[in-house]
């Protein structure tokens, strides 16, 4: 199998490959079939560490189509290092709405302070000081010290691993092979143009070199690739099998006033959804639970013997590591002082910048809410 480095496939395909024929098919590939992306320079130009910054953290889990929108919002309101750092977080984290992850918008924010307080708003231009600032990791780092500075980082994301395990017909599953991939990722990387041949790399695995279906026909690289000369191109990558995610229980304490306002709370700043606004809930543990077993967790300053009423059905959402089932259960309180938290009528929710999970709560509770008369 040519699973190691020192495999014959793999020598045999580098030793074809001297000569950086691949980048340069790439290259002459890329400057007839580059996509035009908000934040990508015209050919022969390049785009300022700024713009390829914001772009990159956006891109993280989400899709190009998705993130064009926001990035130029953000561009449009911040159009500097400088004015992102002036912004109040909570602005930050409201127009991050819909990008999900905010943990992500939490550290561009700090790393906007950083780079605009420490560094006089001027971006490291090497992977090593980039990867010091909050937020960014070392894909992120390599991606802008190619893209924003022409350096030839090597930049490894899902789709130059799917790129090189079929053009080296790497067999090893994922993640194992992600130390080779990388690898060879490097040996191929070419010291001209190297921020055009990350892009190349990247519109290659996005729209020809795709997960299914590849379409190798079109692709300037299938005269040298391995999986598609041995006819496994589709099948590879190979993943390791993933072990399923748990499902987690809680139960969310819906609590309103009289005047039909709800009680909100931050949470913590470290962990998931840190420091975003929730309708307080009881652990999320790994049973289900009964509302009495979790009531003693209810915000303090709600009466024990409030009348609670469990709404019918559960609110799903997936996490990255595990997926969560919420019952939601309403009380109406006559007195409320004493209790901490903000209280907003629903037609303001959309002040508190709600994670999606947080949303989907809010719309269960409120069409229980609307097709009860009971609970009108
Ligand atoms: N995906 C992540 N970063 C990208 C970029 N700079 N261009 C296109 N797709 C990407």
């Amino acid at each position: 199998m040519g699973t190691k480095l020192g495999s014959t496939k793999v020598r045999e395909q580098l030793a074809r490959d001297t000569g950086a024929s691949a980048a340069n098919a790439l290259l002459a590939w890329y400057d007839r079939h580059r996509r035009v992306l908000p934040w990508r320079a015209l050919p022969g130009e390049r785009s300022g560490p700024y713009a390829v910054w914001l772009s990159e953290i956006m891109l993280q889990q989400t899709t190009v189509a998705a993130v064009g929108p926001y990035f130029r919002d953000f561009l449009d309101r911040w159009p500097t290092v400088a004015d992102l750092a002036a912004a109040p977080l909570d602005d930050l984290l409201h127009a991050w709405q819909g990008l999900g992850y905010y943990a992500r918008a939490r550290n561009m924010h700090k790393c906007a302070a950083v780079v605009a307080g420490d560094l006089g708003s001027v971006f490291p231009d090497t992977e090593e000081a980039l990867r010091k600032l909050p937020g960014i990791g070392p894909y992120t780092a390599a991606a802008i010290a190619a893209i924003a500075f022409d350096k030839p980082a090597v930049v490894v994301d899902g789709n130059v691993e799917r790129v090189m395990a079929r053009y080296f017909a790497v067999e090893t599953p994922l993640p194992t092979a992600k130390p080779e991939l990388h690898e060879l990722a490097a040996r191929l990387t070419p010291a001209a143009r190297p921020g055009d041949y990350a892009q190349a790399v990247m519109d290659l695995g996005a729209t020809v070199c795709t997960p299914r279906s590849p379409k190798c026909l079109l692709c300037p690289l299938s005269g040298g690739c391995a999986a598609h000369a041995a006819g496994i191109a589709e099948s590879l990558p190979r993943r390791a099998a993933k072990t399923p995610k748990p499902t987690r229980y809680g139960i969310v304490f819906w609590i309103e006033k009289n005047d039909g306002a709800v009680l909100l709370r931050r949470r913590e700043e470290k962990g998931l959804l840190g420091g975003m606004m929730e309708f307080p809930s009881s652990t999320w543990g790994s049973e289900e639970f009964a509302l009495a077993e979790v009531l003693p967790e209810a915000p303090v300053g709600v009466p024990p013997d409030a009348a609670w009423q469990v709404l019918d059905g559960i609110v799903r959402h997936t996490f990255t590591h595990f997926h969560l089932k919420l019952v939601v259960a309403r009380v109406r309180l006559v007195e409320s002082a004493g209790i901490k938290g903000v209280w907003l009528p629903p037609d303001r929710f959309d002040e508190a910048a709600l994670p999606s999970l947080m949303k989907k709560v809010a719309r269960h509770a409120l069409l229980a809410a609307a097709s009860d008369p009971q609970l009108a």
